[in-house]
């Protein structure tokens, strides 16, 4: 092995981070720009399933809340696309990937939002996942994607937060909000335990990213750390999570739990979701409008630089 990687290896075992300029083995790159990418396609597309109910929202403060949430959201893949790009990737050149359908995003945006219920339950289950999954990702081996997930957690706690706070006030309200919840509940879990990504042992990337320090934990790990979080919030809240196999298990010091249906997860990932579909027709309309955009910036750019 050359010094250069071995100079790579030794800053991995140190638990430093790897920055741009560093020499890095062409694997990391890759399965670096592929993680990062898919988490800010992830970002785009997810302000899609909220996004419809804005001009829905029940009040004035609802509209103004969520507003804010899915502006987070847009920041979110704008970050994520910067720290793709210090790696040398193309940020047009991703959005056509995804657009074609040649790069992920994640399965949880392919379900739809019927309900305003969806949108607290979204906050409280999707973003209380994402901050599962995130909190560790602050300490990812690679540097900007590190940087960039401190403060996306930051946001994502007040996007759970809202969320909740939305169910509550709905569970303080009528039967038919009771119901509303619960149904959505009953919608969103699963796909939710399915955002981890599949179980370790069908997972092609995770030993890698681990020995990477990528990923701080494995995909069922995670899952895990979010199932023991959720049950009591579920209980504060009234709500019955879909899982007749869920049951603490004081031996393990961890919550039992059924299986999630991985054909379901895979699926959707191969884009025969629900809304897989309405979603990339939607980005790449958005793409395309936006086009007269970026030709003017790139103008402007040309005659400042001349
Ligand atoms: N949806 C879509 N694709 C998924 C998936 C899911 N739920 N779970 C796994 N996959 C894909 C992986 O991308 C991989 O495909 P690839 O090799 O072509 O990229 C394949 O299925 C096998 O999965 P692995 O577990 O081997 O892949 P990873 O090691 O990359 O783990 C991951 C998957 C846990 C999603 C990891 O990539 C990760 O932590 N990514 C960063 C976080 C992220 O992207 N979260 C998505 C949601 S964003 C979000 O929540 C925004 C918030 O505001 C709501």
């Amino acid at each position: 092995m050359g010094d250069v990687m071995l100079d790579f290896e030794d800053t991995i075992a140190r638990d430093q981070r790897i920055e741009p300029r560093d020499p890095m083995p062409e694997a990391y790159r890759k399965t670096m720009i592929r993680q990062i990418a898919q988490h800010a396609h992830s970002e785009i597309i997810g302000m899609q399933p909220e996004g419809e109910w804005i001009t829905r929202a029940p009040t004035l403060r609802r509209k103004a809340i969520l507003l804010a949430k899915v502006q987070d959201e847009a920041g979110h893949g704008l970050y994520l696309y910067s720290a793709a790009e210090t790696l040398g990737a193309d940020r047009g050149d991703l959005t056509t990937r995804l657009i074609e359908g040649r790069q992920k995003y994640s399965s949880i945006f392919n379900y739809p939002t019927l309900t305003f219920a969806d949108v607290g339950v979204i906050g409280w289950l999707v973003d209380g996942a994402a901050i599962c999954n995130q909190v560790p990702l602050c300490r990812s081996s690679y540097g900007p994607y590190g940087r960039a997930m401190i403060r996306i957690c930051k946001e994502e706690s007040f996007h759970q937060r809202q969320g909740y706070e939305l169910l509550m006030t709905m569970m303080r309200g009528t039967d038919v909000q009771r119901e509303m919840v619960q149904d959505a509940v009953n919608r969103w879990w699963w796909p939710s335990l399915m955002m981890f990504g599949p179980p370790d042992g069908d997972s092609p990337n995770t030993a890698q990213s681990m020995a990477w320090k990528i990923k701080r934990h494995t995909n069922d790990e995670l899952r895990q750390r979010f199932v023991d979080m959720s049950v009591p919030q579920a209980v504060s809240l009234g709500v019955t999570l879909p899982d007749p196999a869920l049951r603490w298990n004081e031996e393990r010091g961890h919550h039992d739990f059924g299986t999630p249906d991985w054909d379901e997860l895979k699926r959707v990932i191969s884009g025969d979701g629900p809304m897989n579909a309405a979603r990339i027709t939607r980005r790449r309309q958005a793409h395309e409008d936006g086009a007269w955009v970026r030709a003017a910036a790139a103008a402007h750019a040309r005659k400042k630089a001349s």
